[in-house]
């Protein structure tokens, strides 16, 4: 028993720097479809149409998405309470297990029976502005930027010492640890923030049979090189949205994209069967949620001008506010808002990867059944509603913009900039994040404009306003 404890103590003190800096998985890039190349001139503005949406219950979503178990594999509970046994913060005011857990992180049942521990969505769809935790605000703090992959020997030694090769703990790491393995390398991004998420999902799915789910450790396509960054969406928009994710790939049922999440560990499409009859109780939480309330003051005058300024030059795309809102659900070809082009590229062009990918979900277990995902890829990006705008810096589909007021004034943005990563560390004059601007790339607090994916360029419409009507819209944006 004492070795026993005293290899947990030296592993675990190593897998805890592993696990928490590892996230979760994904389901963000759940969608592509066989729409490739549209042609590259064609200067458009289109409507996404409506899709049905299943319905569910809003407690019961919530207590599924906190603590439910739609994660299968992870590390055994008692090798991470070793270490985190004094997180007694509870800040989702969890029960039983979870009480001691962080809340990125869930204690589940494996398939043997193990109980094991494992990241959830809120370890991307979670996070702190001006100390308050807002459970669907994208986590724009989060570390992808190591390799994850690099410190798993040891804790699978830890493991091996403790359980042994043959046991129920044993097995009920091994998808994890698969997992982990194969998106290690692959999904490192080149700032604190930045979101690889849909090259995780990528990974995962190239090392899966599109019917049966099933893993296989040799993949079975090559996964490109490339890590293209996205931002994290604030949950609270979903519900006026038509098409989910920032290209408006997933038209068709949101739900089935949310089993996306558990491919990091389920072992065959029975689990997967088993989350989708439960994601739709999330689904129904997801639209119960508001945006939050700007916590500081207001001028009413100057956002009444500002109000005007929007209504004329940003409402045909973002929508109106207030007591008769209204929301357009438009897709903006590149052309026209001419941000980084990379994101939306990387599900449009033709490729190897693209064909298997769009195979993969479009015939296979995700593109049947009565509610198939459907992946339509056709350039640009979302108009997105700009409820609750004010908490979610930074801005753009990469998050390469860290305040409104240089969002609005594309000359004024900057090519290099960090931040403190605090999240109290807020601006509320240009709203965004307090950052400073650098002349070279120091460390992965620094934002990068520069590298492939990480562009700031476009969305030019607010370049005309005088800093004046800047300021008198960002007041008004502060009241979304
Ligand atoms: C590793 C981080 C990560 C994890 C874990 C994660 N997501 Fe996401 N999620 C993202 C990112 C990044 C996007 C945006 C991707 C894009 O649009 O290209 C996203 C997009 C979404 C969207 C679409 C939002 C919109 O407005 O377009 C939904 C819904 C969603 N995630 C639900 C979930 C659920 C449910 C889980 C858990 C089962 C989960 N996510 C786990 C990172 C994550
Ligand atoms: C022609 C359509 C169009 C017009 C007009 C337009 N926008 Fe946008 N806006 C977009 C698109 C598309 C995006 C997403 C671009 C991206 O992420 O790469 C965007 C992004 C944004 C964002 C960032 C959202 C986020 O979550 O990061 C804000 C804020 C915004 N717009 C505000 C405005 C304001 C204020 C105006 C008026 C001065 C305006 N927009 C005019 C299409 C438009």
């Amino acid at each position: 028993m004492l070795y026993r404890k005293t290899i947990f103590l030296s592993f675990v003190f190593f897998s805890a720097l592993f696990l928490f800096s590892c996230s979760g998985d994904d389901n963000s890039f759940v969608e592509i479809e066989e729409k490739v190349n549209p042609p590259s001139d064609v200067w458009e503005i289109i409507p996404i149409p409506k899709s049905a949406q299943r319905t569910g219950d809003v407690a019961k979503g919530k207590e599924y998405l906190l603590s439910g178990d739609y994660m299968s594999s992870g590390i055994p509970l008692e090798a991470f309470l070793a270490v985190y046994g004094s997180n007694t913060e509870n800040i989702l005011g969890r029960s039983e297990d979870n009480t001691n857990i962080p809340h990125n992180y869930t204690a589940v049942l494996a398939k043997n029976g193990t109980k094991v521990v494992a990241p959830n969505c809120l370890s991307c769809h979670s996070g702190s502005i001006n100390n308050e935790f807002i459970i669907g605000l994208g986590n724009h703090s989060m570390d992808l930027t190591f390799n994850r992959a690099a410190l798993e020997p040891i804790l699978t030694r830890g493991i091996t010492q403790i359980y042994g090769e043959n046991s129920a703990e044993f097995e009920a790491y091994q998808q994890f640890r698969k997992s982990i393995i194969a998106i290690g390398s692959k999904t490192i991004t080149a700032t604190l923030g930045a979101n690889s998420a849909n090259k995780i999902a990528e990974v995962l799915v190239a090392h899966r049979d599109k019917n049966t789910l099933v893993w296989s450790d040799t993949p079975y396509i090559d996964i490109e090189e490339d890590v293209i960054p996205s931002d994290v969406p604030a949950l609270w928009l979903l519900k006026k949205k038509n098409a989910a994710f920032y290209t408006a790939l997933s038209r068709g049922d949101f739900v089935k994209s949310f089993i996306g999440a558990g491919m990091l560990t389920l072992n065959d499409v029975e689990k997967a069967k088993e989350i989708d009859e439960k994601m739709p109780d999330v689904l129904a939480y997801f639209e119960s949620l508001e945006a939050p309330k700007y916590p500081f003051s207001i001028d009413n005058t100057l956002a009444n001008q500002g109000k005007a300024l929007f209504n004329n030059s940003c409402a045909s795309c973002h929508g109106n506010y207030g007591d008769q809102p209204s929301y357009p659900n438009v897709l903006v070809a590149l052309n026209i808002v001419k941000t980084d082009p990379e994101l939306s590229n990387r599900n449009t062009r033709e490729s190897d990867y693209n064909r298997y990918f769009y195979e993969w979900f479009n015939t296979g277990y995700f593109g049947s059944g009565p509610n198939p995902l459907r992946l339509k890829a056709e350039g640009g990006y979302i108009a997105s509603p700009l409820d609750g705008i004010w908490a979610t810096a930074p801005y753009l589909h990469n998050g390469s913009v860290p305040t409104l007021m240089d969002l609005l004034d594309s000359k004024s943005r900057p090519a290099l900039w960090s931040r403190t990563f605090n999240n109290a560390d807020y601006d509320t004059k240009k709203v965004g994040w307090n950052y400073t601007v650098e002349t070279t790339k120091k460390g992965n607090k620094t934002y990068d404009t520069s590298l492939k994916g990480y562009g700031n360029e476009g969305h030019t419409f607010g370049d005309s306003l005088t800093d004046e009507e800047r300021l008198a819209v960002v007041e008004y944006l502060k009241t979304l």
